[in-house]
């Protein structure tokens, strides 16, 4: 099974108008990359960001959507609303919204089906914290996300995994390869496990602290299909160079 690599970038809250500059500069960079690009900009960003990249190889996404598709809740976004700003895909159930937010597993669940019905691709986010880690359940926490988080039904069009281990995200710290290794493969079996053949052409994203000196010992890894990348993707030199790991692998 083929699975075109994922290079994917998440600004999380940062980046004004100003900031359209680095995606001029990603787009001349990378004018016919080999793996799909995608940067996640905050929701004010992205309707700007979708046309500054209409006729590029750089496509847009948001970076979570309300489950219902229209409705009185005051500052959500739905899926559809997304799709109408240009986005191809929104990130859900990352660690910062199940830790600031008090998302839950079903919650990421109803997301990831809005977000599919309204034709958007779901990157539906799982990691064990420092503590999980530590105490040796990072296999079970990630399971009982999997399990809880991905709705039935869903292809390789449909959803991307990304595994983020919540102590390796912002703080320069990785797993070892083969940690990420033994990860990406136990989500392997369980979605073949559960979708069967299915299973094996939905991408696996690794993301926390991927940067450019990391980047190709990453996509080298085992069942790692991409990867989703904060404070990296902020810079089109940056990112352009963990893009060229993922055009190279
Ligand atoms: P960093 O690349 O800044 O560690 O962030 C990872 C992340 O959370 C992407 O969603």
């Amino acid at each position: 099974m083929t699975r075109r690599k994922l290079a994917a970038g998440n600004w999380k809250m940062n980046g004004t108008t100003a900031d359209l500059s680095e995606i001029d500069a990603l787009a001349s960079a990378q004018p016919d990359p080999t793996a799909e690009v995608l940067i996640c900009p905050p929701a004010t960003l992205l309707a700007a960001m979708s046309a500054a990249t209409q006729g590029t190889a750089i496509a847009t996404g948001g970076q979570d959507c309300h489950a219902q598709g229209s409705g009185a809740h005051t500052g959500d976004i739905s899926a559809a609303m997304l799709k109408d700003a240009g986005a191809s895909y929104v990130i859900l159930g990352h660690s910062e919204r199940r830790a600031d937010h008090g998302e839950t597993d079903a919650d990421v669940r109803a997301k990831a089906t809005a977000a599919i019905g309204a034709g958007l691709g779901a990157i539906v986010c799982v990691g064990e914290t420092l503590a999980q880690r530590e105490a040796e359940t990072t296999l079970d926490v990630i399971g009982t996300q999997l399990a809880g988080s991905i709705p039935d039904g869903v292809t390789g069009d449909t959803v991307v995994i990304a595994y983020e281990p919540v102590w390796a995200i912002g703080t320069g710290l990785t797993p070892t390869l083969a940690q990420i290794g033994e990860v990406h493969d136990f989500i392997r079996a369980e979605l073949t496990k559960r979708f069967g053949d299915t299973g094996g052409a939905i991408r696996l994203l690794y993301g926390g602290s991927v940067k450019p000196a990391n980047a190709a010992e990453i996509f080298a890894t085992s069942n790692v299909d991409g990867a989703l990348v904060g404070g990296a993707s902020l810079k089109a030199a940056e990112f352009s160079a963990i893009i060229d790991a993922a055009n190279a692998a």
